[in-house]
Order: C-alpha cells, then structure tokens, then sequence
C-alpha cells in the first residue's frame, strides 16, 4: 500500500515560486492498479520525483507499507529506494549489456551474490515472458521486449510498489495492450501496487483499478473506475467515454442530457423504461459504450421533447442510479 499524505512541492526560481504540488494526498490499497492522468505542467512528474525520492518534496509525507520513506536519512535513502520499482517510457537499458546483465543490475549494485543472481534473473526473465532473450541486446529486441526487460529490472529488488511513468507511451496499441496485460499479470502473481502516470484514457480503462485527475498540483477528480464515472459532471468519465465526433444539436427545444450508466443497467432497457413511465418519444443524439475491467459503461446523449418534464425525468434517472447531466449545466 501507498499513501501520500498532503505532499507539497515549491520549487523557487529567483524571487518566484512555482506551486508544482499543491497538497497532494493519495491512498493505493496493496494489489491494486492505480492510474494518475492529467495535463501537461499539472505535476505529474514532480509526483514521480517526490514519491522515488528523487526530489524531496518540500512537505508532506509518502509511506509505502505503513514505513514513511519521507524523513529517512540520506544513508537510508537507497533501501527506501529498492521499495519502489521505477518503469520509464523508455526502458533506458545499457545497449552493451544483454538482457540478463541489465535485469542483474540493481542486484549487483547492493552487492547480492553471484548465483543469488543468477537464480532471480532465469525467474524475472521467466515472468516477463523472455526466458530465450536473456543472452540478446537491446538492440536485438523490439519495443515491447525492451520494456518488458525494464519491468523485470525494476522488479529485481523486489519492490512493494511498481511505478510507471508512461510505460506505453512509445509503443503501439497492440503492444500497449500486451504490456498492460503484464502489468496485471504481475500485479496478480505479486500482489505489488502498482501506480500508472498516464496521459492515455486508454491505459486507464484498460489496467486500473482506480484512477485520479492532477489540475495544477492538486487531485481534482479521485475514485474507483465505476465510482468515477458514475459521477454526474465529472470531466474524468467525460474524457473516459467519450461521445463520437462532435455530438450534435438536434432540432427542436427539449432539453438535452448526458446520461451515464454502469454495470447491470447498461443490460437494461434504461430508456425505453423512461419513455414508458413519462409517455414521450426520446431522441438519441450520441452515444458511446466501453468495456472497462469487468463492467460496460454507456454514455448517451439524449433530447426530451419540449413537453416534458425535465425535473421529474432527471430525477428518476436518478433513482434507479444513472448519472445525469443536463447539458447547458456546470460542465
Ligand atoms: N525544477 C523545476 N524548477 C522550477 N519549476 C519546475 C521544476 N520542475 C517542474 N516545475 C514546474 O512545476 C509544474 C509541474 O511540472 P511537471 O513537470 O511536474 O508537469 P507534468 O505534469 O509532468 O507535465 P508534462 O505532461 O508536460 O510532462 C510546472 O509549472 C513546471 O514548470
Ligand atoms: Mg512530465
């Protein structure tokens, strides 16, 4: 597990200061996938920097496992340091080391025994899928095979927490996909945490358990996937499903709604139920529907007729647990 208590991050450039962290605090439970997404400059790499210890934040505390890794010593820095498993968007691998040389790496920098390497290095390259590349280069592996050499690395020391900044960001999707499918795979046969900085809703609907938008330093939107989009309003299930092309206005004056629903309900017949009880014909203008982890989510946009009552529609909505939002309201 690993809870980020009101980190804070000011960086001083001459007289100015520059907020890169506004007070972040954050809970992973052990075994889940957590995925960070939000616009450049929101401090996703400051995160990174702080929770590896790279940079120490001005305040605030980061715990892995109920230890708070914040206010150790600088001699106790590299111990804290092997608890968290770093994966890049480049692997970032020695070309002039093969495959199982760059995997032993970490190992041999806290001077661990020959064979005691030998052994974890066969078991890594077994669980990353590349028992016959351990003799190859780096050169002589795709994308893919690189970056599942630099998750095995990063798991040599055998960390409690994984943490990923863009690990599929250069890759394509079919090998995106692939990598994601290790990242879980791990995280079952590990039960390791695992936290995901993304800038792709892709990886978010694909690995994450629970995912948290960064604005300007702080988490603005934070959940579990179906909490999340079940929220009303919320721009992270916006973005999540989105609507094709530009959803477009229909003719006419009845009012237009967003309407998200999960899980049991994207089986049910949510609108038909909604013309029957009120009596009116509604009109789809959009709709998305997306399988994420072991849920469907629908996204609809819809327009009621001028006569209806856009309260009372709302409100049973509602009450049988579909997010709405009326467009023309907050967001
Ligand atoms: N060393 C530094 N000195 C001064 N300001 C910094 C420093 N590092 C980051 N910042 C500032 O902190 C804010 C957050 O930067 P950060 O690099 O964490 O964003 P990011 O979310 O990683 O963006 P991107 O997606 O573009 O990588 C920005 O305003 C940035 O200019
Ligand atoms: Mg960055």
């Amino acid at each position: 597990m690993i809870t980020v208590s009101d980190l804070r991050k000011v960086y001083r450039q001459g007289s100015d200061e520059v907020v890169a962290l506004a007070g972040v605090s954050l809970e992973v439970p052990t075994g889940k996938i957590h995925g960070i997404v939000g616009h450049s400059g929101a401090g996703k790499s400051t995160l990174v920097r702080c929770l590896t210890l790279l940079d120490r934040p001005t305040s605030g505390t980061v715990a892995v496992n109920g230890t708070e890794l914040t206010n150790v010593s600088d001699n106790q820095l590299r111990d804290a340091r092997r608890r968290i498993g770093m994966v890049f968007q480049h692997a970032n691998l020695f070309d002039s080391r093969t495959t199982a040389q760059n995997i032993a790496y970490p190992l041999e920098l806290v001077g661990t025994p020959k064979a005691e390497i030998t052994a974890k290095v066969t078991e890594l390259l077994e669980l990353v899928g590349l028992s016959k590349f351990g003799k190859a280069y780096p050169s002589q592996l795709s994308g893919g095979q690189r970056q599942r050499v630099g998750i095995a690395r990063a798991l040599a020391t055998d960390p409690d927490i994984l943490l990923c900044d863009e690990p599929t960001s250069a890759l394509d999707p079919k090998t995106t996909d692939e990598i994601l499918d290790l990242i879980k795979k791990l995280r079952d046969r590990l039960n390791i945490t695992v936290l995901i900085i993304t800038h792709e809703m892709h990886v978010v609907k694909q690995a994450c358990d629970s995912v948290s938008l960064l604005e300007a330093g702080r988490i603005v939107e934070h959940g579990d996937l179906d909490t999340v989009i079940n929220t009303a309003g919320s721009s992270l299930a916006t973005t999540l499903l989105p609507l094709p092309g530009d959803a477009p206005r229909a003719e006419g004056s009845g009012d237009i709604l967003d309407i998200i629903y999960s899980g049991e309900q994207a089986n049910e017949p949510v609108l038909s139920s909604v013309a029957r009880r009120f009596d009116i014909d509604i009109n789809v203008l959009a709709g998305a529907v997306e399988q994420m982890g072991e849920h469907q989510f629908a996204r609809l946009r819809i327009q009621l007729p001028a006569t209806a009552n856009t309260a009372e529609v709302v409100n049973y909505l509602k009450s049988i647990g579909v997010a709405v939002t009326q467009k023309g309201d907050a967001k």
